[in-house]
């Protein structure tokens, strides 16, 4: 018998390996797999997707992140190179009708394609939960700052010292434990140069830490969509030397408890209270687009309402804002609770503030 039988080629496709592979080809692999590796701890150390994370706990994010992104590189090169190793050495050969040796198991390579995956998630898991523990853990040292998000604005309180702000001013190098609220719907705090983010709820207090690494203003964000000024809501986040933080504290305690400077009074009252979320004021440095520009309000209250001061309208406006819309403008957006919120010492503040702003 010159032909070989079907039950020859069925035992010859027990051990298809050796046949297939010549010395050239297993060079190749060899060549994939040390390029993959290669690949991979480029990948993780020159990680090109992200920037320099400024906080600890960012930082720590980021090598976690980079260890994935590197396995994945890694995967890629193997499984890509693989591929084009296959279609080179068994494509189908032009004018060939030959269909390759069918190939049914091969329990080492199967062994091998399960154990490295499981090793490879198994490590993924610890190093996530390492990097969980360490992030999440509060120091008894950590300076507190509450905060409370309102359709569209973030309010920082500093326990103690009676400031309150709507640009985040912390200390370097010291944990921050953020104790968060919301007055009305889920917003979501985010600093993305930090790594950090975490939903602020109306229901309960939700807490979060960081500790900041770099000197600078970096852009801090509502990252949960809260209504028609969710893409306004956003403020910026202060690093500091811990004297220049003190330095400002001291001088935003005395701004805000002191009415001999109506006008510094009447700024800290417009950040306290969020109104430069939706407003743009000039002398306040506030370029909100949600409510109408108060630039000038003390010229053009008198004239809204026959009958009704220019400080009438305005006191109005701010505790009962549904009362007078300006066309073009949607009802219902400004919080209807600054009589309950503010002191009538704070009302009589803002209103007089904005009669001064008297510049178109
Ligand atoms: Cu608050 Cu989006």
């Amino acid at each position: 018998m010159s032909e070989t039988s079907p039950k020859a080629s069925a035992v010859e496709s027990r051990e298809p390996l050796s046949p297939a592979f010549d010395r050239r080809q297993r060079i190749a692999l060899v060549i994939i797999v040390v390029a993959a590796i290669i690949a991979g701890l480029l990948a993780a150390r020159y990680n090109p997707l992200l920037t320099h994370a400024a906080s600890r706990e960012g930082s720590e994010i980021d090598a976690l992140f980079g260890h994935v992104f590197g396995v994945a590189v890694a995967i890629l090169v193997i499984v890509e190179g693989s591929l084009i190793f296959v279609i080179v050495r068994f494509g189908i050969v032009a004018r060939s009708e030959a269909r390759g040796v069918p190939i049914r198991d091969y329990l080492p390579l199967e062994i091998l394609w399960t154990a490295i995956p499981f090793m490879i998630v198994t490590w993924l898991a610890v190093r996530s939960y390492q990097v969980m523990v360490s992030i999440g853990t509060v120091s008894p040292q950590a300076y507190v700052v509450e905060v409370r998000a309102r359709q569209f604005a973030w309010e920082f309180d500093y326990p103690g010292t009676g400031v309150s702000s709507n640009e985040l001013h912390i200390p370097l190098g010291r944990q921050i434990l953020f104790r968060m609220h919301s007055a009305d719907v889920i917003h979501s705090f985010w600093v993305p140069d930090f790594r950090i983010k975490r939903d602020v709820m109306p229901d309960r207090i939700t807490e979060m830490e960081f500790t900041a690494t770099q000197l600078g203003t970096f852009p801090l964000l509502c990252s949960r969509l809260c209504g028609v000024g969710h893409a306004f809501m956003r403020s910026n986040v202060v690093v500091q030397t811990s004297d220049d933080f003190q330095a400002w504290l001291t001088q935003q305690a005395k701004a805000q408890s002191s009415t001999t400077d109506p006008a510094a009074y009447g700024r800290s009252l417009f950040a306290k209270y969020g109104c430069s979320g939706c407003h743009t004021l000039s002398d306040a440095g506030a370029t909100g687009q949600v409510g109408p520009n108060l630039n000038g309000i003390g010229v053009r209250a008198a004239e809204r309402v026959p009958g009704q001061s220019a400080g009438e309208y305005i006191r109005t406006s701010i505790i009962n804002p549904n009362a007078y819309i300006v066309p073009g403008y949607p009802a219902n957006v400004m919080p209807q609770d600054f009589q309950q919120r503010m002191s009538s010492q704070e009302l009589d503040g803002l209103v007089n503030y904005l009669l001064m702003q008297q510049e178109p």
